[in-house]
This record gives structure tokens, sequence and C-alpha cells, in this order.
């Protein structure tokens, strides 16, 4: 089914590409909205794209493919985003990736049966002073033990595995 986006949706995108000097300058964007809106980049989100900002298909295919914040398959309700940088590594990160795993019964890149849960690691999101940190949706979690790692799963509605 082609992609459409919702009323709300097609007016945020419209002043998105107001406030750019062309369309192509805006495709981070107005993926980013189609993305919040569908959930992932599919094809047809792909395409709608392409054809809404005058690009090629394979233009927006290469941007969805170069960075890692654009879904190029369905995920979670909830993604975490594990750091796994030298510095949140220092501070005792070094095994927070694995304690996730362990407790989500899944591995890193990863979504749980029940689709709540997308498990990712991803390099450092500028808060190392904070570390060890990881990123659920858009909020932060910081100066993370195991301990808190597992209140913060619990509170996603995850239950968890491995657990006394
Ligand atoms: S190294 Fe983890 S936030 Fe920078």
């Amino acid at each position: 089914m082609p992609f459409e986006p919702t009323p709300e949706r097609a007016k945020e995108i419209d002043d998105i590409l107001g406030r750019y000097p062309n369309k192509m300058a805006a495709c981070l964007p107005v993926l980013h909205a189609c993305q919040e809106q569908n959930g992932w980049c599919s094809d047809e989100v792909i395409a709608w794209v392409a054809q809404r900002l005058d690009l090629g298909t394979a233009h927006v295919q290469g941007v969805v493919t170069f960075y890692t914040l654009f879904n190029q398959k369905p995920v979670g309700k909830h993604q975490v985003w594990v750091c796994r940088t030298l510095p949140c590594a220092l501070r005792g990160g070094e095994n927070l990736l694995h304690h996730c795993e362990k407790r989500l019964g899944i591995h890193e890149g990863e979504t749980t049966k029940d689709g709540l849960v997308t498990l990712r690691s991803a390099e450092c999101l500028a808060s190392c002073g904070t570390g060890p940190m990881m990123q659920v949706d858009k909020d932060y979690h910081e100066d993370l033990t195991p301990e808190r790692v597992d209140e913060v799963l619990t509170s996603l509605g995850c239950t968890l595995q491995g657990k006394k």
C-alpha cells in the first residue's frame, strides 16, 4: 500500500520544506517525519519522499541506508540504544549491551517477540560525562547500573529474562 502522510504530517512536511533553500536539503527531516508516522522507512516511504522532493529513489534509498537512525525494517514500539563507545565503557558500560541482551532474550539488532523493544548499540551519544548511558526512544538514561537498566526495561513493560 502506498505511503500517505496524515494531514497533520503533510502540513509538518510543508513547514519543513519552507525552512530549507531547496527540496534536496530537506531530505533528512522529511524522512524523519515520515518515519515517525510509519515507524520505519519502507520502500513506499522512500518512493513517496523521492516523489515529494523531486529526487531519485536511489538517492533517498542511499540516505536511508547511510544513517543508522533510519529504520530499514519494522521496529519495536520502543527503541533502546546502548552506547558502546570508550568513555561509557571506561565508566562501567562495557557489559551494558550484554546485560540488555540477556534480560530481553534477544541480540543486538533484534526485536522482542512481543514487538515491544528493538535493541541497538550506538556510538557516542554525547553524554560521556554521565555514562554509562543508553537512549530509550527520545530519552537519555544515565549513570546506569545493571539494576537501573532493569528498572528502565521494566518501566517499558518488558518481562525480564534470567531475573531471580
Ligand atoms: S561515550 Fe557514551 S555518550 Fe559518549
